[in-house]
């Protein structure tokens, strides 16, 4: 078992990382102090894990909701479901809700633990490469709009996170890439030596070898942790963590949430950011090529949609770094290290989208 700290004075708490902590009664009630606990699952992880989650716990008053599967039911409707069962439950500011399942349960458990009763403690139970290394951690919640990617949301981190990593034994190999892509993108944004080892032992991580998706896991989250205890609420600094979303974002509300999942669309997004840190001269071809290759060893797509640049383009207009209507992008120095900038020469950006999207 390996613990990191999320450090933010009265809000922080503990990333505990290992196997077998589901059925920690011990580990779990740590974070649980009133009696009402409201487990938010779908449809899927609720088969899995629902009930040798519950079966730990003996004196609470344990109520379910199970939300539909998937990125388009990410919504102020499922949020509203959320809401329903906690009033129905007579659940007040005492009660907590364990967010079971991947980063689409999280985000909306974690939006409606944010705003019911103006706010109640929540737990992640993250189990989802994807949602391990990335979404449960900082805070984020939220759901999606018509409009766009995560644009109704708040700030509001959980009491704790608590990753069972025997999780993610009965996840789909296409999740478990998905996943990949933000580990890749930890490595591009912030730790060289993570990019290098991902490129040696991208193997093991397909074969799910315990001890390199531990690594991966603890890597991710120690740096998430770092960057979000220093600008929580994305003032500057955790936009970096943003590198490949706001193209990715794009693409993914361009497709309707149906054709990629997120890590493929980050994937995508991080090429195309990029080619146009390349093309405006901030990095070399050679960087370039070796994150394509470290895409394709994953098993994630490189070829964007021919969707528009012109679709693109008014979709991100609605990227929440947009400031004044000037797009803010997330641009490679190097490899390990990203700035968010909105100087780069708007000719540029064009012809970068007219290349990848048509
Ligand atoms: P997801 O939650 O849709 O889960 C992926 C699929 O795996 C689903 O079908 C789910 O039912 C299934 N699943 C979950 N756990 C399983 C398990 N152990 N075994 C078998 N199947 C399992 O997707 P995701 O990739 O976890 O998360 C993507 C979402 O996270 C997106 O909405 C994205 O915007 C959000 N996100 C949020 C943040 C944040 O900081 N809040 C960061 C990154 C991504
Ligand atoms: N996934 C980006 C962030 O949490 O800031």
């Amino acid at each position: 078992m390996h613990t990191i700290q999320v450090d933010l004075g009265a809000a922080s708490y503990p990333i505990t990382i290992g196997s077998g902590l589901l059925t920690d009664r011990a580990l779990l009630e740590i974070h649980i102090p009133g009696r009402d606990v409201l487990v938010v699952t779908n449809t899927t992880v609720s088969k899995l894990y629902l009930a040798k989650l519950t079966g730990s716990f003996a004196q609470k008053r344990i109520a379910e909701c199970i939300l539909p599967d998937g990125e388009q039911h990410k919504t102020l409707q499922t949020a509203g479901w959320v809401f329903d069962a906690l009033v129905a439950h007579k659940m007040n500011r005492d009660a907590t809700v364990l967010a079971l399942g991947g980063g689409v349960v999280g985000d909306i458990a974690g939006f409606a633990a944010a705003t019911y009763q103006r706010g109640i403690g929540y737990v992640q139970l993250p189990t989802t490469l994807l949602a391990q290394v990335d979404s449960s951690v900082g805070g984020k919640t939220g759901v999606n709009h018509a409009g766009g990617k995560n644009l109704i949301g708040a700030f509001f981190q959980p009491r704790a996170v608590i990753a069972d990593t025997d999780a993610l034994a009965t996840l789909p190999d296409r999740e478990l890439k998905s996943g990949l892509a933000e580990v890749i993108k930890h490595g591009c944004v912030w730790d060289p030596m993570l990019f290098s080892w991902l490129e040696r032992e991208m193997p093991k991580l397909l074969a799910r070898d315990a001890e390199a998706l531990a690594y991966a896991i603890s890597r991710s989250c120690e740096i998430k942790a770092t960057v979000v205890a220093r600008d929580e609420r994305e003032n500057n600094l955790r936009a970096i963590l943003n590198f490949g979303h706001t193209f990715g974002h794009a693409i993914e509300a361009a497709t309707d949430y149906a054709r990629y999942l997120h890590g493929e669309a980050v994937a995508l997004g991080m090429l195309i950011a990029a080619d146009l840190s390349h093309r405006i001269g901030l990095i070399d071809s050679p960087v370039k090529e070796r994150l394509r290759e470290i895409l394709m060893l994953a098993g994630l797509p490189t070829e964007a949609p021919r969707i528009g640049a012109a679709k693109v383009q008014q979709l991100m207009q609605m990227d929440k770094k947009v400031m004044s209507g000037s797009i803010r992008l997330v641009l490679l120095e190097k490899l390990g290290r990203a700035i968010v900038t909105d100087r780069y020469p708007r000719a540029a950006l064009e012809a970068t989208l007219a290349e990848h999207f048509g």
